[in-house]
């Protein structure tokens, strides 16, 4: 077994992106300029926004945090899109998710200037991706495609089997593995909560990616030996040994199913600091008006 080592990777891409970040800045007078906004203190968000503004100046990115009450309606918070959309001294805008209930979440992703999209959740981004055409990736499938790369995982006429069709992970990560591109040109099996026969399709995969949001979801007895598998999941249980007060659970029972892959992402230390490098490149690539 071999760890894809999320944290040696995501270190070494930063130092390239802070380099760029420092050459735009020097050029252009001005850091490339990262916004988020929350809405809510759902406890993982504010966790992960935190984790995004602090990387954004660890690699010499302005960032801003824009924090709304709950009770923000969806006008209000659409009104500050737009004004962001028009401010050319900000580069790129996420709003965190998942958000309040009276708040569409397709209506706001539809807001965001597509040019400004660094999530690459917009339906322009969206398409555009699909097409092989240059656009912003979302940043977990993106995160996870850079991994495979740096480590050069041969993926080209592989079998992959995505787990969860998620809007922000599976869904996109499907369509990257069977594009065009290396990484890519795999054979890929979609699957999600109405899958028949789940574990057969799992036992299939030469690479499998479990974004389904549930604790030791998949287990040894689901993987081909010598199986590639990356897990998406970040599952917050409390605990009273750590420090943070949590401890983090994969979707993958790391222990179990280690021993038979031929390579394998942690969690903590995995699929999730690569999906800050994936955030990064996007705001970078946002700034320097290379996509759009
Ligand atoms: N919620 C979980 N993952 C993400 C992400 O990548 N972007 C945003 N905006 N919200 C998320």
């Amino acid at each position: 077994m071999n760890l894809l080592d999320g944290k040696l990777v995501s270190a070494k891409i930063k130092e390239d992106i802070a380099r760029d970040a420092a050459a735009f800045t020097a050029e252009a007078g001005r850091r490339p300029h990262l916004v988020a906004i929350l809405v809510g203190n759902d406890g993982g968000s504010e966790t992960y926004v935190a984790s995004k503004m602090r990387n954004c100046e660890l690699v010499g990115f302005e960032s801003t945090n824009i924090r709304y009450d709950v009770t923000i309606t969806e006008a209000e918070l659409i009104a500050k899109i737009q004004e962001i959309n028009a401010d050319a001294a900000i580069d790129g805008l996420i709003v965190q998710l998942p958000l309040p209930k009276h708040i569409d979440p397709d209506k706001v992703t539809e807001a965001i200037d597509y040019r400004k999209d660094v999530d690459g959740f917009h339906p322009i981004n969206l398409g555009r991706m699909q097409r092989n055409l240059p656009c912003f990736i979302p940043a977990t499938p993106y995160g996870i495609m850079l991994m495979l790369a740096h480590y050069n995982i041969e993926t080209a006429g592989k079998h992959a089997v995505v787990v969860g069709r998620s809007n922000i992970v599976g869904s996109p990560m499907s369509i990257l593995l069977a594009r065009n591109s290396n990484p890519g040109n795999c054979t890929v099996t979609l699957t999600h909560s109405r899958t028949a026969n789940l574990k057969e399709e799992i036992l299939r995969a030469d690479i499998v990616v479990a974004a389904i949001g549930k604790k030791n979801f998949v287990t040894a007895d689901m993987i081909k030996e010598g199986a590639v598998i990356i897990d998406v999941g970040i599952n917050r249980e409390t605990s009273e040994t750590t420090k943070s007060g949590f401890k983090l659970y994969g979707d993958v029972d790391f222990d179990a199913v280690a021993p038979k892959a031929s390579w394998i992402t942690p969690v903590p230390g995995g699929v999730g600091l690569m999906t800050i490098v994936g955030l990064l490149k996007n705001t970078l690539e946002a700034a320097r008006g290379t996509i759009y």
